[in-house]
């Protein structure tokens, strides 16, 4: 049997994540589903109709869903869950604006999910991410290895390439790490960051680099601000499409990723960004990195922000 992954939510960010996965063409079927009928029965057909013109054979089915699980034997079986659903951000909101209404979208998507693909990997898109994280996994009872939130890589994708336009060399040659939240106490790790294996502090002043940080920081609301009816939604799909192909290949990719923290770097009990070898069980492993004294003490004061707020989405 191939690997069936389902994205849940056809906005902006799950139908282009949706149009990857399928485009990667290693998954039998990619399942899209949403509340608003015949939107993800029509975006479905669309994306077959270019399946000759892009050369995939990949099988994308659209189910409409309701509130009490109505079209979710669609997802039945799935390998990998990508939960996309909930609002974006509009122009002056933080991602924690959306915590109430994101929160009973994703419970409920959680619940259907366990019920009816309970042997899937849950990725997390949904903002407030570390929150929507930790609720997905609270309303799934998965174990805590096979729920994880998609972060990290959207964050260092944004890091890379404010570097690579800076200092006008190709994205390739650059490499960059964040860790922490997804929001405020976002941590990006410029020790970890170089060009051409070259430390980002032997080719930019400290200033520089720290404009650069606040740009990261400030990456997605720099999107919205300009979007001005939405957030970004094609560098955030290739993030969680990377995610998603990594468990269905097993293939054990290092990628920052918000994570169950338990002990590494001292740190217990949190979702947290972090590195973490992805594969078919979810995160195999935390992978620790060596920090600078102040990268540590940041990533500590992140996971203390996000474990009183975690704490709280329970009841939500
Ligand atoms: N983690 C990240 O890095 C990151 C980046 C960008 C956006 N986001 C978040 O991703 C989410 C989606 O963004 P978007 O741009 O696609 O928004 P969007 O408004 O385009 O799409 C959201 C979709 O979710 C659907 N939906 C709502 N309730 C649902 C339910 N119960 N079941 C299934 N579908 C449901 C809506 O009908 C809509 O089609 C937002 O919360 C946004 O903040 C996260």
């Amino acid at each position: 049997m191939g690997k069936k992954v389902t994205v849940v939510g056809a906005g902006f960010y799950g139908s282009t994540t949706a149009q990857r996965l399928a485009e990667y063409d290693i998954f039998e079927t990619v399942v899209l589903t949403d509340i608003v009928e015949g939107k993800p029965e029509g975006l479905a057909l669309d994306l077959n109709q270019s399946r000759p013109i892009e050369g995939f054979e990949t099988r994308i089915v659209g189910a409409t869903t309701g509130p009490n699980g109505e079209g979710y034997e669609a997802i039945e079986g799935s390998d990998v869950v990508v939960i996309t659903a909930g609002l974006p951000r509009k122009p002056g909101m933080s991602r924690m604006d959306l915590l109430g209404v994101n929160a009973k979208i994703v419970r409920q998507v959680a619940e259907n999910v366990a019920k009816y693909a309970p042997n899937a990997v849950v990725i997390v898109v949904s903002n407030p991410l570390d929150e929507m994280t930790a609720l997905a996994q609270i309303a799934t009872q998965f174990p805590k290895n096979r729920v994880l939130g998609q972060a990290g890589m959207l964050d260092s994708a944004r890091f890379t390439n404010n570097v690579a336009e800076e200092l006008k060399v190709p994205v390739g040659s650059v490499k960059t790490l964040t860790l922490g939240s997804h929001g405020d106490t976002m941590v990006p790790v410029p020790s970890k960051s170089s060009v051409n294996g070259k430390p980002l502090a032997e080719l930019l002043p400290a200033d520089k680099v720290e404009e650069l940080v606040t740009r990261t920081r400030n990456g997605g609301a720099e999107v919205v601000a300009l979007l001005k009816t939405g957030s970004a939604y094609y560098a955030p799909s290739a993030a969680a499409a990377r995610m998603a192909k990594a468990v269905a290949e097993d293939s054990g990719a290092v990628m920052p990723v918000c994570a169950w923290v338990d002990g590494e770097y001292g740190i217990s009990g949190v979702y947290l960004g972090v590195e973490a070898e992805i594969g078919a069980e979810g995160v195999k492993k935390v992978v620790e990195t060596d920090l600078t004294a102040s990268e540590l003490a940041g990533l500590k004061e992140a996971a203390e922000a996000v474990r009183a707020k975690q704490a709280d989405v329970a009841d939500l």
